[in-house]
């Protein structure tokens, strides 16, 4: 008997770890589908999310209070009480506030800057590489892909390398926040990180303006905006350059980290394909498109619906939300043959929409992709007839409704002689 989509539960922990018939139902049958017992209408084919984006008008990236949760409670209130109050930059903002941080965010974090950084990049993959090599086995995710994105990030930014022990703490807690899957205690331990975090980054803007160097965070601190409601020209405030600093921080960690598990475990259970890039690694740059494809990590965003609005039939009442599914778009058969099969070949890999598209399209991509080919490059060069430790890897995926990433990987590999 063929499924429908009340068949699925999407928040039940079986559906989100691999969601794929539930996707496939929903495009087929219900492209904009209400889910039960919410006010979210989840967005599946490609095509329909292109257009959504356009509209920035409709569907507004203004989803703060999503972030809030339905009632904190008065503890964790109390401990935000003490930090910078969330301003809307990027993430958050609509048009024209937007492009005011967007503009600047381009302008320190430009392709010259990234295009510097690939020798420094694969020192740090090869740094890291040398930590296990001899050992011929690893936790791929807490040696390897945890790491790499923050070491890379957090040197961008100009954050000494012995103060990152903090940051994976602190960035998961802005990850689980943004689930809206933390449980009260999970809440208040939450709250204390990011509170931490933002303390730690006013002592370094601080530090900065009165020491500058060659970084990011000493040029956001002299960097002027024109206020998007005075117009004034004025430098960022301490909450603007808190959420700005926030989202670069933390943006690009945990998507990065799934990004390179999964392209990991997807070669490891098509070891042609894996051979295929060790003999042709000029086909990795193809390969990492295709990789984003299928994990798209980023794989689902918020919209709030500004005005009563209809999407292929269906009316989206004012202030309902739209679940944006960019890991469903980039698996629909209108577009991708065999959608979930990995094909490092495929011609148009790179149709994908795992970075999003239009005016919040992923100031990170460069800089994620870049990061992407020097660690494969590295990796399939140094590593052969590298295995799945099935005892010690756990494939299912963190409970999370926006960000998808794998719970363990450890391999095995041997040394490869060059
Ligand atoms: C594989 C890695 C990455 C993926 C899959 C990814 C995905 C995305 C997606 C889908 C969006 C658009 C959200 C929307 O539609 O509203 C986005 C926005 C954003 N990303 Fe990334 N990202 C990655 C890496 C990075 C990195 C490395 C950084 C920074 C260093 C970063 C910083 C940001 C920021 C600041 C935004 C908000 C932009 C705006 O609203 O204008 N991302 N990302």
């Amino acid at each position: 008997m063929s499924k429908c989509p009340a068949d699925f539960n999407f928040f039940d922990e079986n559906v989100l770890n691999c969601p794929y018939d539930f996707y496939q139902v929903l495009q087929e049958q219900a492209p904009v589908y209400h889910l039960p017992g919410t006010n979210i209408y989840m967005v599946s084919r490609h095509a329909d999310i292109k257009q959504l984006l356009k509209d920035t008008q409709t569907y507004s990236n203004n989803f703060n209070h999503l972030l809030k949760g339905p009632e904190p409670a008065p503890e964790v209130t109390a401990i935000y009480a003490k930090a910078w109050q969330p301003v809307d930059t990027m993430i958050t903002a609509d048009p024209p506030r937007h492009k005011t941080y967007r503009t600047l965010v381009n302008k320190v974090f430009n392709a010259k800057r990234v295009d510097a950084m690939e020798d420094y990049m694969t020192a740090i993959v090869h740094e890291l590489i040398d930590n296990f090599i001899e050992r011929g086995e690893c936790d791929f995710i807490h040696e390897f892909t945890t790491p790499l994105p923050v070491y890379v990030i957090a040197d961008q930014l100009g954050v000494p390398r012995e103060d990152l022990k903090e940051f994976k703490r602190w960035s998961d807690s802005f990850a689980r926040r943004l689930s809206q899957m933390a449980t009260p205690e999970e809440q208040v331990e939450d709250a204390h990180n990011i509170v931490a975090f933002q303390m730690y980054f006013a002592n370094m803007c601080e530090q900065r303006r009165n020491e500058p160097a060659d970084d990011m965070i000493s040029d956001l601190v002299v960097t002027t905006i024109e206020d998007p409601d005075n117009g004034e020209v004025r430098l960022l405030n301490m909450e603007e350059l808190q959420s700005v600093l926030q989202q670069l921080m933390v943006a690009g960690n945990e998507t990065t980290t799934s990004a390179i598990t999964g392209g990991m475990l997807s070669l490891i259970q098509n070891p042609e394909q894996m051979k295929d890039l060790q003999l042709h690694p000029e086909k990795i740059p193809n390969a990492v498109e295709e990789i984003l494809r299928m994990e798209s990590p980023s794989a689902g965003m918020w919209r709030v619906v500004k005005k009563d609005s209809e999407i292929h039939g269906v009316p989206i009442p004012k202030d309902s939300l739209l679940m944006l599914r960019y890991h469903a778009a980039n698996r629909d058969r209108q577009l991708f043959d065999h959608p979930n099969a990995i094909d490092i070949d495929r011609s148009n890999a790179d149709d994908h929409i795992a970075f999003g598209q239009g005016i919040h399209f992923c100031p990170g991509a460069m800089l994620a992709r870049k990061e992407m080919n020097v660690a494969f490059t590295a990796l399939l060069s140094r590593l052969d007839n590298i295995q799945l430790v099935e005892e010690k890897s756990d494939l299912t995926y963190w409970p999370n409704i926006v960000l998808r990433g794998l719970k363990a990987l450890h391999i095995s590999f041997d040394k490869r002689s060059i």
